[in-house]
């Protein structure tokens, strides 16, 4: 399988790219093919709202999302890493994901009946249309890692709702994507990572979860 790291951090030694760099070690020992992108290296502009995506089929800024577009389309699997910032993923993954609205909500050949269908449609128009929402094929139905490293202790980061809306904006992004998740790896407590060997239990469990890719989830 063509698996894809997605990272959302600048910090190219931290705990979340080490988490993901892990995994594509551990799913290349199992033969399949992976590739690691740096979100922040790449110019990713914010969304401008235009739905000019939804008409034409395609973005029409001018910047590194296209080529980006095009690893997430060509992958089997997709390792979405992030460090939890305010509660959320971090801007770049946000403003990453924000891009692929007219892609993965909307099936760009029906565009015009759904400007007809905004301006009030009969409910036939609507049901029919219906068939023309969710992700274009290529984006459809892939695998999906979560890794979440944040310094709440657990018991915070599971009350605060830090994790939760770290974690909803990923499944937001997958649910989109009509994927599936194969795992999820939550790092808290950042902080006292070195205290009981947790960051080494935590990347041998990462390692694993790429080497072991195929038991999971198999080829789409
Ligand atoms: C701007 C910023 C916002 C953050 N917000 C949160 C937060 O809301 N909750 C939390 O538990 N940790 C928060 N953190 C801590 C990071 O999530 C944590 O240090 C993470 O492990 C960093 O990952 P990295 O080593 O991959 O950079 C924040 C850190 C920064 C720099």
């Amino acid at each position: 399988m063509n698996v894809l790291a997605l990272v959302g951090t600048k910090r190219k030694k931290g705990l979340t790219a080490s988490l993901c760099n892990k995994i594509l070690e551990g799913a290349e020992e199992s033969g399949h093919d992976t590739e690691i992108i740096f979100l922040y290296e790449h110019r990713i502009e914010f969304c401008t709202g235009c739905w000019a995506c939804a008409k034409e089929g395609q973005c029409v800024i001018n910047d590194d999302f296209a080529g980006l577009y095009s690893k997430v389309k060509a992958a089997d699997v997709i390792i979405l890493g992030t460090p939890c910032y305010w509660g959320n993923v971090t801007a770049v993954m946000k403003a990453f994901f924000d891009r692929h609205t007219g892609f993965a909500m909307y099936n760009p050949p029906g565009a015009d009946n759904f400007h007809t269908l905004t301006t009030g449609g009969k409910i036939k128009t609507l049901l029919k249309e219906k068939s023309n929402f969710g992700p274009l094929p290529d984006l459809k139905g892939k695998g999906f890692i979560f890794v979440v490293t944040m310094t709440d202790p657990a018991l915070l980061a599971y009350t605060s709702g830090d994790l939760r809306g770290t974690v909803n904006a990923l499944k937001t992004y997958m649910h989109n994507l009509k994927g599936k998740l194969l795992g999820k790896l939550v790092f808290t407590d950042t902080l006292f990572r070195f205290l009981k060997n947790k960051q080494k239990k935590m990347l041998d469990k990462a390692y694993r979860l790429g080497r072991d890719l195929k038991v999971l989830g198999g080829k789409r």
